[in-house]
């Protein structure tokens, strides 16, 4: 289990208690957050799960892997390089209290 902070683009802040193994695209579209849509239903696709971690966190995380990677390339809203696909990562308890900001465009 993780406790997730998500920050939507508005500034509204939702935490959501994650089982492991969940993933973090999984955690917010069942939680009705607004900012992450994950239109291909986590299989690293569409790139429609955008987010920005918190840089202090990045290495706490399983790094990109390059599928990962070229889609990043296809996100919506600015890249940034603490920019993740929420579908590839996974809640773990190394991720207690992590916080991601979600962007304001996902397609
Ligand atoms: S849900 Fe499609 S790339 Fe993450």
């Amino acid at each position: 289990m993780a406790n997730i902070t998500y920050i939507e683009a508005s500034g509204h802040s939702t935490t959501v208690n994650l089982h492991e193994g969940w993933s973090l695209m999984q955690g917010a579209t069942a939680n009705g957050i607004d900012g992450i849509l994950g239109e291909c239903g986590g299989s690293c696709a569409c790139a429609t799960c955008h987010c920005y971690v918190d840089e202090s966190r990045l290495s706490d995380l399983s790094p990109a892997s390059e599928n990962e990677l070229v889609m990043l390339d296809n996100v919506a809203a600015e890249r940034h390089p603490n920019s993740r696909l929420a579908c590839q990562i996974k809640a773990s308890a190394a991720l207690e209290g992590l916080v991601v900001t979600l962007p304001d465009v996902q397609e």
